[in-house]
């Protein structure tokens, strides 16, 4: 393809280092439509006749369908999938094949098939968080008022509601998805046409091919359009952030499959057993999503590290563009997938959440709020006064609610009998009304403002 100044072929390793065809080959079919467009384009401009132009089309056709049948082959020779294609296409329709790289460069060719490849693999995810959120909403509202710990420091802390709990990882996805959104957005520009490097001389029509691939317009400056990869950044950045709310909610399924935890049982789909330990049920599917998490940050540290004091214009160094983005993508699209199955299939132990939020003084909180509004006592009083409460309950053995009036009213007189009212972990999930906070009916009404 590029051989006339050379007299001798390039050494075994060369070609190995340059070949970068086992893995764009992955590009195939946005190589071809990218192909389509351009050489639709050159026909309608009459920079290569209408018969050529349909000539290359049907090639193109054929080629594609090669691909389609038997996929791609690592063919080192041929260097990447533009030249492959470009070689297939000249066995299929002869000489004519050689007008289709008129008025373009692998350059802007590459930098188009990998902006359409991004963009196809920004809507599979968009998709995918949509199922997610979906499951994500559908057991909230099945626990809109099954009440767990709530923990800071992994420490019980007030009680909340599992519903309430599933939305907070609504809120992340949500999230998540408006980068992807915004990055597909931004992104949407065609580099085609730019060339090399400085634009070309033909009288191309940039807005027809960018309109004909569904970008909403072309690149504006030709150097920037070959060399910027910031489209792939965006994708990677959108994908690692999302990797970690992902590992975060694996790693509560890890902690809350745990014995001493026991919030949650997998359904048989989602675990593993052990070859030696029979009694194991071990939720891997969550460990993997967390360690993904690992190795998804890793692609983007690649592809910046790649980037990072790269003069303009195309240097070769970007052909290391694209093995981060496909793995982060592949990482990505199967921990959102076995979320998903956890999610919907996962069996709430909803007992064991309230045996563990009634025994750690969870509604501590509650009775120094009462103090405050009941007897108007100022909050740092009542704290020292409810700390107190909870030793009593302690050396009792007891829950909160369960320790007697006359104890209670020992450490403070001003403690009645009403204060029962708010001592149980019920009553705590129900006052918190305000504004975002857990009460069930705070979180049903997240979930109908969720679904739209
Ligand atoms: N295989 C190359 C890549 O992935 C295509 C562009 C090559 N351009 C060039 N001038 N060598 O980046």
């Amino acid at each position: 393809m590029w051989g006339g100044r050379f007299a001798e072929g390039p050494a075994a390793v060369m070609r190995e280092i340059n070949a970068s065809i086992p893995f764009d080959k992955r590009m195939w079919r946005q190589d071809v439509a990218g192909s389509r467009a351009h050489v639709t384009m050159l026909g309608e401009r009459g920079i290569v006749s209408a018969d050529d132009a349909a000539a290359i089309r049907d090639g193109l056709e054929q080629v594609a369908a090669g691909y389609a049948a038997d996929g791609v082959p690592d063919d080192l020779a041929m260097e990447d999938i533009h030249m492959l294609t470009e070689a297939r296409l000249s066995a299929a329709i002869g000489p004519a094949a050689g007008r289709l790289h008129t008025a373009r460069s692998r350059n802007d060719q590459v930098a188009t098939d990998f902006r359409l490849w991004v963009r196809d693999a920004t809507d599979q995810v968009l998709a995918a968080l949509d199922a997610l959120d979906a499951a994500l909403l559908a057991r909230a509202e099945e626990h809109a008022d099954s009440v767990m710990p709530g923990f800071t420091h992994l420490q019980s802390a007030q009680p909340v509601t599992l519903g309430h709990h599933l939305m907070a990882y609504h809120e992340m996805v949500s999230r998540d998805v408006s980068r992807f959104r915004d990055n597909r957005a931004r992104g949407n520009l065609c580099p085609l046409g730019a060339a090399a490097l400085a634009g070309t001389g033909f009288p191309i029509d940039r807005h027809a091919t960018a309109a004909a691939l569904g970008f909403d317009g072309p690149t504006r400056n030709s150097l920037d359009s070959v060399s910027d990869r910031d489209f792939a950044l965006d994708y990677l950045m959108a994908a690692v952030q999302c990797s970690l709310h992902l590992s975060r909610l694996a790693e509560e399924f890890v902690l809350w499959a745990s014995q001493p935890f026991g919030f949650v049982s997998l359904s048989d789909q989602w675990s593993t057993g052990s070859s030696i330990m029979p009694q194991k049920r071990n939720p891997d599917a969550a460990e993997l999503v967390r360690g993904h998490a690992g190795r998804i940050s890793g692609c983007l540290v690649s592809l910046m590290v790649t980037m990072k004091g790269l003069p303009l214009a195309y240097s070769k160094d970007m052909q290391d563009d694209k093995p981060p983005v496909f793995e982060c993508h592949d990482l990505l699209a199967i921990s959102i997938a076995a979320m998903t199955g956890m999610i919907e299939s996962a069996t709430f132990r909803t007992d064991r959440m309230r045996a563990l939020a009634e025994s750690g003084f969870a509604t501590a909180t509650d009775l120094a709020d009462w103090l405050v509004r009941e007897a108007d006592v100022p909050f740092r009083e009542a704290h020292h006064i409810t700390g107190r409460a909870v030793a009593r309950a302690e050396a009792l053995a007891c829950t909160l609610d369960k320790v007697p009036l006359a104890d209670l009213q020992a450490i403070d007189a001003r403690i009645t009998d009403a204060v029962y009212g708010v001592l149980s972990v019920d009553a705590s999930v129900a006052s918190r009304r305000s504004f975002g906070g857990t009460a069930p009916d705070n979180v049903r009404a997240a979930i109908r403002a969720a679904r739209g």
